[in-house]
């Protein structure tokens, strides 16, 4: 990684203005549901802290209109589960919004070793627009700018890009979960040792044409599950039932496999599945052929090809998932995600580098008990998806060089 990191920057009594995403869903007392992306940015807080910063964490959480308060999208509930996970150490405060004099006298007043929990930024419109002013009015919160936010790295908003961009006189460096993120996605992919594989599931082909596209180049195998490969399917000519398939994306589906194939490369499809009537009926679930009857869908991939997909994974040395293979939050179309990620879990015992991305995949591997047994989980779902497809990310581009 060429940028400078939270290691590199002294904190002692400086503003410290961390960007970290603590877009955590909740449950329906408006208590942190998934405490997960909090837990992870721990590590920078917990430095920050360590070493007498005064420290000014700002997130956004949910998709907010941008027209003010909205108290289903308050980071309050988020700043109370820091305040549990941290103890009485570390006194967390929390200010009702994010820019403007209430806020700067709440900063100033912030002695070192604390914590102040901004309000969601994107209660301001010039969040999402990243507008200068609003961009130069987070500035004015800071002396020292860390990005620990690797879930909103691709978002270029005021306090992903218009901030930093306002504090080229200021050290501006990334924090450790952002570090360690873009560290394991990129090795997995740029430096990946052989048998290098990448399994790719959810629903559409078009949310994954990118990462095919670049994995294509770099893997020795694609393995696609979830309803994405009934797309596949379809354009290899089997019958698909009533599956979800992308009409408007065969054509394209089939000059993925086209372009696998002239570079010697697979794309395994499943060779059986588990079908029923609906999403709902899971009373009359069975195994189909690879063709599944006219009045069925398929719901996940088969026991067959489960099977086979966890051998074959069990014995790479770099995989990448993201997606998972079937509807997995509804059982039994939780089996094949449950078998790749156990094939996986072999791979990593064995020394490989298994590195998850997405929001259901890693919510699938949480359900399963298997996140331990993954060399990274990240915390990212649209920004881990971006890295597949060889994006960089200008948020990133504005740290400081190491
Ligand atoms: C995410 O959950 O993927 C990030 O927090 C970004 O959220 P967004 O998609 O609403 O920008």
């Amino acid at each position: 990684m060429t940028k400078q990191s939270l290691h590199d920057l002294a904190v002692a009594e400086k503003r410290v203005f961390m960007r970290v995403d603590f877009n955590v869903p909740l449950d329906e007392d408006g208590g942190v549901l998934d405490d997960r992306r909090i837990r992870m940015a721990l590590p920078s807080i917990e430095h920050v802290l360590k070493h007498g910063g005064r420290l000014v964490l700002a997130s956004h959480l949910g998709r907010p209109s941008g027209k003010g308060f909205e108290p289903a999208f308050s980071l309050r509930p988020a700043a109370d589960c820091l305040r549990s996970l941290l103890g009485k150490k570390h006194p967390v405060h929390f200010v009702e919004d994010c820019v403007g004099g209430k806020v700067e006298q709440s900063v100033d007043s912030l002695a070192g070793g604390e914590v102040l929990v901004l309000e969601n930024l994107r209660f301001h419109p010039g969040e999402k627009s990243n507008d200068p002013e609003f961009a130069d009015s987070l500035s004015r919160l800071a002396d020292v700018y860390v990005n620990d936010a690797f879930g909103t790295a691709h978002r270029s908003h005021a306090s992903m890009v218009g901030m930093p961009e306002k504090m080229l006189d200021r050290p501006r460096v990334a924090g450790l979960l952002l570090m360690k993120e873009l560290d394991y996605l990129s090795t997995a992919i740029e430096e990946a040792e052989s048998p290098f594989y990448a399994v790719l599931g959810g629903a559409k082909v078009s949310d994954k044409l990118g990462a095919i596209n670049h994995l294509l180049e770099r893997v020795d195998a694609i393995f696609v599950g979830g309803a994405m490969a009934y797309t596949f399917l379809k354009a290899t000519d089997h019958a698909v039932g009533t599956s979800l398939v992308e009409d408007d994306m065969i054509d394209t589906a089939r000059s993925l496999l086209q372009k696998a194939e002239a570079k010697g490369k697979a794309i395994h499809l499943p060779m059986d599945h588990q079908c029923s009537g609906s999403i709902e009926d899971v009373q009359h679930v069975r195994a189909c052929e690879i063709g599944i009857p006219p009045d069925l869908m398929g719901l996940d991939i088969g026991p067959e090809t489960g099977m086979d997909w966890k051998k074959r994974l069990s014995k790479a040395k770099t995989i990448v998932w993201n997606g998972p293979m079937g509807v997995f939050e509804k059982p039994p179309f939780d089996a094949g995600s449950r078998q790749v990620a156990e094939g996986i879990a072999q791979a990593t015992k064995h020394h490989g580098t298994t590195v998850v991305g997405g929001g259901e995949t890693a919510a699938a591997l949480e359900t399963f008990g298997l996140s331990e047994r993954i060399s990274h989980v990240s915390t990212g779902g649209g920004a881990s998806l971006k890295m597949l497809e060889g994006i960089t990310f200008k948020s990133v581009d504005l740290l400081d060089d190491a």
